[in-house]
């Protein structure tokens, strides 16, 4: 697929400005600029560390945490690519700590993450078998009220290439309310409905990010936006706050965006924000709108245009 120049894109965010002259209202990390701000002050980047970043925020900020933690697995093997083999390392970002420094970051993040949840909030935590047993663990020793573990069914993952293990296929999807007291929201009746009518379960399968979904370059652990997007209309209603703790490409922002809630993401690598910040501009700006809503600008006019079927039923549901 083609790259495109967000530069280009530029005077288009000027040029779209009825919807987009809010100044933001989100909470903030005292003393720290913004990376990127949307010109309707509904979607914030930050740039360091959200150790550091985190305490900075005030308590009680957020309805929702989506949060993809490093997995700790880049330490040297190989796998399969698009039938080459390739390194699995990620980055320095993802190197193990070993068992002692992967709990001890882990309980530092997610006890941050406790501070700034509200009461009903909940949060969700994605990882493999290398890392979300201790986040469980440290979950429970937080006093989390574990509500679901979701299997996340890829459907086209690499070959295992030792041929000594079975091919690791799933993911794991932790959510959990910020309590004992959490009174959390599941909007039951919508994830029913995108189930053709059959109660969700919670095994998911989902196909791994398509190819336009890497439009600038792709990050190395990308998220489906589909996951998310399902993550968050399940548990969040419009105009609720997000926080992505490692935000990456911003996948959790991008989803947010979609579906008109807030969205605070933090991230270490100014590559991806870079990235984040050109998915943003493609999908709000070039497009007037969300493609998935499939809603496009012309002449100053919102014009609807191709269906999307999920997001169809989506929107149904959103009437009940
Ligand atoms: C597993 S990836 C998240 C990918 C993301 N879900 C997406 O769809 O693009 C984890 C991200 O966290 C970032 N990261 C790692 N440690 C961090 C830290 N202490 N503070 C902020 N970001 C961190 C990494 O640079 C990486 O981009």
């Amino acid at each position: 697929m083609e790259s495109r120049n967000i530069d280009e894109l530029e005077f288009i965010d000027d040029a779209l400005t009825p919807r987009r002259t809010k100044k933001s209202a989100l909470p903030s990390p005292d003393g720290f600029k913004t990376y990127f701000s949307s010109q309707d002050g509904n979607f914030e980047l930050y740039h360091d560390d959200c150790l550091e970043l985190m305490p900075l925020f005030p308590a009680e900020s957020f309805d929702m945490i989506f949060a993809d933690p490093p997995y700790f697995l880049s330490n040297g093997g190989i796998t399969c690519h698009a039938g080459k083999m390739v390194s699995v390392n990620k980055g320095k970002w993802d190197k193990s700590k070993g068992f002692q420094g992967n709990y001890e970051f882990t309980k530092k993040w997610l006890s941050e993450c406790q501070r700034l949840m509200k009461p009903n909030a909940t949060i969700w935590i994605s990882g493999t078998n290398h890392i979300i047993h201790i986040v469980g663990f440290a979950l429970e020793e937080l006093g989390f009220k574990i509500l679901n573990d979701i299997t996340w069914v890829k459907t086209n993952p690499p070959p295992n290439l030792s041929c000594r293990y079975f091919t690791h296929a799933t993911e794991t999807i932790l959510w959990a309310g910020r309590d004992s007291k959490t009174r959390h929201t599941f909007n039951y009746k919508l994830m029913k409905a995108l189930n053709s009518g059959k109660q969700m379960t919670s095994v998911w399968r989902l196909d791994a990010p398509s190819r336009e979904e890497k439009i600038f370059g792709k990050h190395p652990t990308q998220k489906p936006l589909a996951l998310l997007e399902r993550i968050i209309a399940a548990s969040t209603n419009e105009k609720e706050l997000v926080l992505d703790p490692f935000t990456g490409s911003s996948t959790t922002g991008i989803a947010s965006s979609r579906l008109k809630r807030q969205f605070v993401g933090l991230e270490l690598e100014k590559e991806y924000l870079e990235l984040s910040r050109k998915r943003y501009k493609l999908e709000f700006i070039e497009y007037g709108f969300s493609r998935l809503l499939n809603i496009k600008i012309k002449d100053n006019e919102i014009v609807k245009s191709s269906k999307n079927l999920s997001f169809e039923a989506f929107e149904e549901v959103a009437k009940i």
